[in-house]
């Protein structure tokens, strides 16, 4: 983990050097940033993996010196989202601006959002809002961060980084935490995937399907998943599709959260036998995502075979079908 106070105080040194009573330009303050909905784990990555989607959210961010405070929210859960200060987008552009030496300078805000990526369904709709608010925030301060040290601060706030890795640097990507670090390798696959994502009628909270994990796993599930993880980075790095259809498979946490998704078995088997490569469920769910090649042309089939066998369940889905997004978070406008 790279050391912010040497960064912090380079920065400060550029501010002061301005000249004195020179008003700052407050039209400066604004920027607009686009951040990938993600699905993490991508069946044994658990925890480590993640993949960013092209379905997208957007911030509008205007820092103020006032106080003045407004949140404004369209798009999908926007009635639930906070619009006071315990919003999280907000929540990282004040982490933002403590760590870069600004938050005295900046104590209040407009922050407009636009989400496309349904909340609370495991498509990383809060890794969105923490990594939109750290983007916009360091873009506004004058970028002293880079996209590594916004990690290290994503997976603070966050708590894990396979969400947040897809969602600033695109692409496929694999995790590693260490004493509090994060190291991220993020790719493009050499596999072109559609990824076939259906999102049931209910919200899963991370939380509670966290709850349902067992403290311990034995060797032989640890070993199951190694190796799937291991072949499935190995087969998309290669371009190998032939080696996909054992790798996304779990021993690791989706027979736990099985009881929390009805039908979770059955969407998977609808989707392979429609011919998917693979499914899994999309982070700690409740969405379910299958896998296929973009040249296969099988993805409205695999969508309405899982939409089926999850409506013989008794639940209402949507299915999307998206490709991998290979941009990350990216500023638009400033
Ligand atoms: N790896 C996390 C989990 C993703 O499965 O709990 C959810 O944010």
């Amino acid at each position: 983990m790279r050391n912010f106070t040497d960064k912090k105080s380079a920065h400060k040194k550029s501010v002061d050097n301005k000249p004195a009573n020179k008003k700052p330009v407050d039209n400066k303050n604004r920027v607009i940033v686009r951040v990938p909905g993600t699905s993490a784990n991508c069946g044994p990555g658990f925890d480590c993996l993640g993949v960013a989607a092209t379905i997208y959210n957007y911030l509008d961010l205007t820092l103020l010196r006032t106080n003045k405070f407004i949140v404004e929210s369209k798009g999908a859960g926007s009635d639930k989202l906070p619009r006071n200060r315990r919003n999280l987008a907000w929540q990282a552009i004040k982490k933002l601006l403590e760590v870069t030496g600004h938050a005295e300078e900046y104590k209040g805000a407009i922050i407009r959002m636009k989400s496309n990526v349904p909340i609370s369904r495991g498509l990383g709709s809060s890794s969105t809002a923490i990594v939109a608010g750290l983007t916009a925030a360091n873009a506004i301060v004058g970028s002293p961060l880079d996209k590594n040290e916004l990690l290290t601060l994503a997976t603070e706030l966050e708590g894990h980084p396979d969400n947040v890795a897809p969602a600033i640097f695109g692409g496929f990507t694999v995790s590693v935490m260490n004493n509090g670090g994060v190291q991220t390798f993020s790719f493009m696959p050499r596999v072109k995937l559609k990824l076939i994502v259906t999102v049931p009628n209910f919200e899963l909270s991370t939380r509670i399907a966290r709850k349902v994990l067992p403290k311990n796993v034995s060797m032989k599930d640890a070993i199951f998943n190694v190796s799937r993880a291991s072949m499935l980075i190995a087969a998309l790095v290669e371009g190998r599709a032939d080696l996909l259809p054992l790798a996304f498979d779990d021993a690791l946490h989706q027979p736990y959260r099985k009881k929390l998704v009805p039908g979770m078995t059955e969407v998977f088997e609808a989707a392979k036998s429609a011919g998917a490569l693979g499914a899994a469920i999309s982070g700690a769910g409740s969405c379910l995502i299958a896998f296929t090649t973009a040249d296969s042309g099988l993805e409205n089939k695999i969508a309405a075979a899982m939409v089926e066998a999850f409506k013989s369940h008794g639940v209402d889905s949507k299915a999307l079908i998206l490709n991998v997004d290979r941009h990350g978070a990216q500023v638009m406008k400033h």
